[in-house]
């Protein structure tokens, strides 16, 4: 099954077809200053009788504000919305929310198709490819709407194709323009995937049910190579900090490792590594009932892996990378591990488990033990792994923590490229807070009410000595709750662009 939501994606020049010739539902154009001047506008304008530009004149006051007109005698398109565009300086999230809006004002009206006329401002330092691939990868990725545990009420997206306008193009620049299209509707797709996985509910998306999800994938992407490892293959792999999440839980863990091999075999693979607690109650260590539903999301890490290891493969990417998600279901019950178990790891090192609601880190130390058997060039782990990096850096950053400076630098960089950001946090010596305990080698929490993230982040890092790591806490990103409840498929976008256009040294 593939999870994107159109069923294609073009660019076409207007030098080889006239703009009121183009047969759509929904017209869209961004109009900045140079508009006026261009002749396809122009065009366009004649046969409107200036209806466009006193309608732009006269109503579109504020950049980002839109209007959506009818049909018009001589021009092909059913509507037009006409969307006033931003300046080079405007804020990128800015960029990115006219862009959604565009797919949104589609769905509402009902649009089956949509023909976007980007306009020539993009924000600084940025070009008229990345304006394309934002375009492809914001519109793939909110026509999307989650119906699939409806019954009476459904609503599905009506818009399945998207034509992106360019104008005056030369054929080389075309093609990259179509690469660009590409790559934006392939990473837009990942982000469908994430979402997809985290607004199922916890019923629908165990670590089993994922599982086959994951097979399925391979269906669609041949170069996908899935293993699967159940809970006495993590037995024999001695991975009794994982276990010890799913152990009170009638649903059994499940770990996917997806190989992706696009270069060499002889180059060394970087590996993801994702969180997939499919639902955290927090164990015996119960967590209070208010917004406890949140918990399903607590899986996007692992969706992340998914909806990139897709990505990679519909883009054909040249690189090695190696993806596991580590699903569990954190339950209570007489089974579940109790505070103050102590139990060993697939490092050898004892953890004692003070607080069962910290379980994300038991999942994770395993998960990343394991990974170190591939000798990854570099290791990026993301997680939904505290509620502390939400008090820190609020809803719009993800949080990383490295032993590895260039790569916690790539990692921002590329959250500012693609507009899914990230923000550093320190990860000192002094941050060791969970060695402190008299039972076992390790407590899985520490640091009390400090510097929670930081905290878990150190945790990790008893487990990554052998590589170069970086943690991703996406506890505050991955999902939001307001004004209505829903996956955001972050942080695919900042993945896709550290992998696809950073190359890592
Ligand atoms: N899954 C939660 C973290 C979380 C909180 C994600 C809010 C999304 C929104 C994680 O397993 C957890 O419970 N962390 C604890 C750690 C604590 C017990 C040290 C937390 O943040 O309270
Ligand atoms: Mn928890
Ligand atoms: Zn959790």
């Amino acid at each position: 099954m593939a999870y994107k939501v159109l069923n294609n994606i073009s660019v076409k020049d207007t030098s080889s077809s006239k703009l009121a010739a183009i047969k759509t539902d929904m017209l869209v154009l961004i109009i900045n200053k140079g508009t006026k001047n261009d002749s396809s506008f122009k065009e366009l304008d004649a046969i409107s009788t200036k209806y466009l530009s006193k309608t732009i004149a006269s109503h579109l006051k504020d950049a980002g504000s839109s209007i959506i007109l009818p049909k018009m005698n001589g021009i092909a398109a059913e509507n037009i919305l006409l969307v006033k565009g931003y300046e080079k300086d405007t804020p990128m999230h800015k960029w990115l929310s006219m862009y959604a809006s565009i797919a949104k004002k589609g769905n509402q009206l009902g649009a089956k198709d949509l023909a976007v006329m980007c306009g020539d401002v993009s924000p600084n330092d940025k070009d008229e490819f990345w304006l394309i691939e934002m375009v492809a990868k914001t519109i793939e990725s909110n026509v999307y709407i989650f119906s699939e545990t409806k019954n009476k009420t459904v609503k599905k997206p009506s818009v399945k194709k998207l034509t992106i306008i360019t104008s005056g193009l030369s054929s080389a620049n075309l093609s990259k323009a179509k690469l660009a299209a590409k790559k934006g509707y392939a990473i837009g797709e990942g982000v469908n995937t994430a979402k997809y996985l985290g607004d199922l509910p916890a019923n629908h998306c165990t670590p089993k049910i994922i599982e086959k999800k994951v097979k399925a994938m391979t269906k669609d992407f041949p170069k996908l190579k899935v293993k699967s490892f159940n809970e006495k293959d993590m037995e024999k792999l001695g991975m009794g900090s994982f276990l010890s999440v799913s152990r009170g839980s009638i649903e059994p863990a499940r770990m996917m490792v997806i190989e992706y091999k696009g270069a060499k075999p002889s180059e060394k693979p970087i590996a993801l590594v994702g969180k997939g607690v499919t639902f955290d109650t927090g164990g015996v260590s119960i967590k209070p009932s208010p917004a406890m539903d949140e918990m399903k999301w607590d899986m996007c890490g692992a969706a992340t892996v998914f909806g990139v290891m897709s990505t990679l493969a519909r883009m054909n990417a040249n690189i090695n990378v190696v993806g596991v998600m580590a699903c569990a279901e954190n339950m209570c019950s007489s089974t579940a591990t109790k505070p103050g178990d102590v139990v060993t790891s697939m490092s050898g090192q004892t953890i004692e488990i003070l607080n069962t609601d910290a379980e994300g880190r038991l999942i994770l130390a395993d998960a990343l033990t394991y990974v170190g058997k591939y000798k990854p060039s570099y290791v990026i782990d993301m997680a939904t792994l505290t509620g502390a990096v939400v008090i820190a850096l609020g809803r719009h950053a993800s949080g990383v923590m490295a032993n590895d400076q260039y790569l916690a630098d790539m990692i921002v960089s590329a959250g500012e490229e693609s507009g899914d950001r990230a923000w550093q946090l320190p990860l000192w010596d002094e941050h060791q807070s969970c060695t402190k305990t008299r039972y076992a080698d390790l407590a899985n929490i520490g640091g009390g009410r400090e510097a929670g993230t930081i905290h878990a982040a150190a945790f990790l890092s008893k487990f990554t000595n052998d590589y170069k790591w970086a943690h991703i806490d996406i506890a505050a990103t991955a999902s939001y709750s307001t004004p209505v409840k829903g996956g955001t498929g972050r942080p695919v976008p900042l993945i896709s662009e550290l992998l696809l256009n950073k190359k890592l040294k």
